[in-house]
């Protein structure tokens, strides 16, 4: 794969900060299990590890934006911290694929 597409997407999830809620106490970076209690009880994060079983490596480029905007409709709705990220990050961050310049 692509370094530098592979270093833009690291940068990415720093932005967004998936590991937060993507990585249980001591658990695994970015594997889920990662409890959140919300009014209507409590979910947990999923595994968005490239595992082709238990994370999301046989997903496509369309399946993954598919998840991440459901999955934002969801938590927004669920999570003031969630509000905060997307306030922050919306002004900035678009699903248009550009070319890294660096
Ligand atoms: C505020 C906590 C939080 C943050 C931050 C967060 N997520 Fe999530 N994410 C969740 C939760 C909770 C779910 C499960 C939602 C559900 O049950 O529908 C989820 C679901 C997903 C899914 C769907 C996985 C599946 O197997 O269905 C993907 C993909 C995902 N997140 C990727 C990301 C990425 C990439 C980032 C960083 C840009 C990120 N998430 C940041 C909490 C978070």
């Amino acid at each position: 794969m692509d370094a530098t597409l592979v270093a833009r997407g690291a940068d990415l999830a720093a932005i967004g900060n998936c590991a937060a809620c993507h990585t249980r106490e001591d658990g695994k970076p970015f594997a889920g299990g990662r409890p959140m209690k919300t009014p209507f009880g409590t979910i947990y994060s999923t595994n968005i590890t490239p595992d082709t079983e238990t994370g999301i490596g046989k997903w496509s480029s369309d399946d993954f934006l598919r998840a991440i905007r459901t999955s934002i409709v969801k938590a927004a709705i669920s999570s003031r911290l969630f509000r905060t990220i997307i306030s922050r990050a919306s002004p900035t961050t678009t699903s248009k694929r550009s070319t890294p310049s660096s």
